[in-house]
């Protein structure tokens, strides 16, 4: 067993890999970040001299780079190397669900993690801990282990051995630096008490120690599934009180500041909105049903699942209000899609409720202009998989699809003129400012406003002259 640590590996440098590390490389000058990637584009925006062209948008995310980046934190595509000095490796990498094979549709595809691990076990040097960053099914940490074992690349000059822990990331996008810099707990699970020692060493740089959690690495592993499931289940919970507002004549708001004031139930993770989207709720809902049914435990397995059934339902719900409210239909009719990442503060699209909706509505044959401040074009393109008619205000970014879809893409919010409707799906700070009484000039009358995320102000909206749509408001009961 090594005595301390100096150099610090993570393989991937996505949305957790870049911000943990650079948040380490920050507290622990001392030490050496060696961020690796298979991604070469990924890696080069890392490395941009331009802080504004990171990969990842999260605020407070350039400043740290800043101060740690080329002195002791790197981004790069040399694996092999970040794998032979490093004393801790972090596999940080995606772990999708399955779309075919055995699990399809509910387990992790743990092909990334795998050979991760086989990297580690033909690049590493004496001995190594390897830690699960990224979220994974429980007893994953068996596998990895056993790739490490297997591995014929000792010889008698280098023989390795390997500890393995879960060090499960809790941050949520948006927050992800204030997350990491005052972190509600850290967990590491494992069966090497030096290994752990070591690595909770790294964290009490700054993290209280009362905060760093010590577990059985299978404990550590199900805690951030049932984490994600909890999370995710508040949502669909206050979700489905929405739709029963809006047929009683309560207001989901109210609901919502009368239930939290209880101490048992607090208030956090009870604003309804569009459905929960992310990269991880979803997937690791539904690996957290697979698990229960691989062990034969189908009532609990139905029971998460309906977390993700009524997301389901809950965004198809949008869209079909929306038609409803115009009459029934929205042929030819020209729509305001404000905002597209999943939820404000982060330039994540994965699972936005953004893309099931607009679908819906093309579907429908709307005409939409989609706002975003920190999407990409490009990126909304790969979410709908069509290219837009037109770049409104921008140059053409290339594309990636031949077939045109019916929307356009806007960086500005001068995009009202004839339009029948707004919808706001991302409560992003400046749709709160809009000013609607110049705004509704402009547009198709009567005008509607559709306010998924309750950030616009009623009397201001409703002053203008809009018709406005609330999630949950049953003030609005026909
Ligand atoms: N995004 C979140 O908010 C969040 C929060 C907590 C935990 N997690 C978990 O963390 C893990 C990573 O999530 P993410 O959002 O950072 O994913 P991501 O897709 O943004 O990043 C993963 C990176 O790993 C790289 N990669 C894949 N295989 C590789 C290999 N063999 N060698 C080197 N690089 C490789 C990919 O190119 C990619 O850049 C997932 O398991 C996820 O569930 C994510």
């Amino acid at each position: 067993m090594i005595k301390s640590i100096k150099n610090i590996c993570c393989i991937g440098a996505g949305y957790v890999g870049g911000p943990t590390m650079a948040m380490m490389a920050n507290k622990c000058p001392n030490l050496i970040f060696n961020v690796v990637d298979i991604n070469k584009e990924r890696i080069a925006a890392w490395n941009n001299e331009d802080l504004s062209k990171l990969p990842i948008f999260e605020p407070g995310l350039k400043e740290i780079i800043k101060n740690s980046r080329n002195k002791n934190l790197f981004f790069s595509c040399e694996i092999k190397k970040a794998i032979e000095s490093a004393d801790i490796i972090f596999i940080s990498v995606n772990t999708p669900t399955k779309t075919k094979g055995l699990g399809a549709g509910k387990c992790s595809d743990l092909k990334w993690v795998e050979t991760s691990a086989r990297e580690v076990a033909k690049f590493s040097k004496g001995h190594t801990i390897v830690v699960e960053k990224s979220t994974l099914p429980v007893r994953t940490a068996e596998v990895i282990q056993s790739i490490l074992n297997s591995t014929n690349c000792n010889s008698s000059s280098n023989k390795k051995s390997f500890s393995v822990l879960s060090n499960p990331e809790f941050l949520a996008e948006g927050t992800a630096i204030k997350d990491l810099e005052s972190p509600d707990r850290v967990l590491i699970g494992g069966d090497n008490k030096k290994a752990m020692d070591l690595l909770s060493d790294i964290y009490k740089k700054w993290v209280p120690e009362e905060k760093i959690l010590f577990t059985n690495i299978w404990s550590s592993e199900l805690a951030k599934l049932t984490s994600n499931a909890f999370l995710a289940q508040r949502i669909s919970s206050i979700n489905s009180i929405s739709a029963i507002c809006e047929v009683t004549g309560a207001d989901i708001r109210e609901v919502s500041r009368a239930i939290g004031k209880d101490k048992r139930i607090g208030s956090k993770f009870l604003d309804s909105g569009p459905g929960f989207g992310g990269s991880c709720f979803k997937k690791d809902i539904l690996n957290l049903v697979y698990l229960a049914e691989y062990f034969g435990l189908g009532e609990v397995a139905k029971f998460w699942e309906e977390v993700v059934n009524i997301n389901n339902w809950h965004q198809k719900r949008i869209a079909k209000i929306v038609v409803q409210k115009l009459f029934g239909t929205i042929s030819g009719k020209k729509i305001i899609i404000l905002g597209f990442a999943f939820k404000a503060n982060t330039n994540d699209t994965r699972e936005s409720a953004a893309i099931k909706i607009c679908k819906d509505l093309i579907d429908e044959g709307a005409e939409l202009i989609i706002h975003d401040p920190k999407v990409s074009s490009l990126q909304i393109q790969h979410d709908l998989q069509t290219k837009p008619k037109s770049q409104i205000n921008e140059k053409n970014e290339s594309s990636l699809n031949n077939k045109l879809g019916n929307w356009k893409f806007s960086k500005k919010l001068d995009i009202f003129e004839n339009a029948h409707a707004i919808l706001v799906l991302t409560e992003w700070e400046e749709y709160k400012n809009i000013n609607w009484e110049s705004v509704i000039v402009k547009m198709a009358k009567p005008a509607w406003l559709f306010d998924s995320r309750s950030i616009v102000n009623v009397e201001l909206v409703k002053k203008a002259g809009f018709n406005l749509w609330r999630l949950g408001d049953g003030s609005q009961k026909e």
